[in-house]
């Protein structure tokens, strides 16, 4: 994955969606020619397709993107699966996929549309006939840490279950401050939330976190795989981002300082101080 893409001073959805196809992109370029030669089916799953497109923000949903990305190996056979809760959103997606309006390659794929949640329709998928062998990748991509995310157990046992399965997902940062804050003053709440631990505690090996994006550096994109991944370039710094947008592995300096911002202070002082216990326990 090597090379900036110029995208401007585009809105959060125009950088997550490049981020998001980028890490496609590259397992496709990495898989795609030799299952192809071996005529062996390559998988797609989407948690959270959406309508296929984001209007206001001037471009196409990760769904289309993907098969863009996928039509580059027209020799290819893949099994594309979309799943969406939204009766509207998911006949939009039809609709756009029947009516070629940018989603045309569809019609040539042999595709799922499943409109149900994301959880149970996970479920379903893992009674399927798939190879545990089987190369493939995974988008989760809800509107919040908790509203439309599959849960994590379930993504867990999917993802165990196909471990050669690229995983890929926006997380919001912010609202998962907000929600893991409220939590603590009103635990009897009980809101269920996860952090950027919990998703980095998902079975897979390697994992690349990008740089805080959007408007108050809100979402992170993470990419999980079972074998290592090369770091990526989107974005030199501008004003937005005077850091510039990338993608980085979690165990570097840049990964590491990353997965750190993403903790409140109370929890960056609540984990170091389990860690300065834990290495008394150690030492005792
Ligand atoms: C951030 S949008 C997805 C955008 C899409 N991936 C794209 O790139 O254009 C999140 C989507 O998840 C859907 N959603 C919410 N709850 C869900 C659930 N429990 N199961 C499946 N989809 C859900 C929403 O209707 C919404 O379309």
């Amino acid at each position: 994955m090597t090379g900036a893409l110029d995208v401007g001073q585009g809105s959060g959805t125009r950088i997550k969606e490049a981020l998001v196809s980028s890490c496609f992109g590259f397992w496709l370029r990495r898989w795609g020619p030799g299952l192809a030669r071996a005529n062996t089916t390559y998988y797609h799953l989407d948690l959270n397709a959406g309508p296929g497109d984001n209007h206001d923000a001037g471009v196409r949903g990760a769904a289309s993107l993907f098969v863009e990305k996928l039509d580059k190996y027209p020799a290819l056979s893949s099994h594309v699966t979309l799943i969406e809760k939204s009766r509207d959103s998911m006949a939009a997606l039809r609709r756009r996929v029947r009516n070629g309006q940018g989603l045309l390659p569809f019609v040539a794929r042999d595709i799922d549309f499943i409109q149900d949640d994301n959880t149970c329709a996970l479920d379903g998928y893992l009674q399927r006939d798939v190879p545990r062998t089987a190369i493939g990748s995974v988008l989760c991509d809800p509107n919040g840490p908790v509203r439309g995310m599959v849960a994590l157990p379930c993504l867990a046992k999917a993802l165990l279950r196909l471990p050669r399965f690229l995983f890929v997902a926006q997380y919001d940062v912010a609202a998962g401050l907000r929600m893991r804050g409220s939590a603590q003053k009103a635990p009897e709440k009980k809101c269920p939330t996860s952090s950027v631990t919990d998703i980095l505690r998902l079975p897979r090996a390697h994992w690349l976190i990008s740089d805080r994006y959007a408007h108050g550096r809100r979402y992170v994109i993470l990419c999980g795989s079972h074998v290592s991944l090369p770091p990526y370039e989107l974005l030199r710094p501008t004003d937005a981002h005077p850091m510039g947008v990338g993608l980085h592995n979690v165990t570097s300096a840049r990964g590491r300082g990353i997965v750190r911002s993403t903790f409140s202070r109370d929890e960056r002082a609540a984990r170091k101080e389990a860690r300065r216990i834990c290495g008394i326990r150690e030492t005792e």
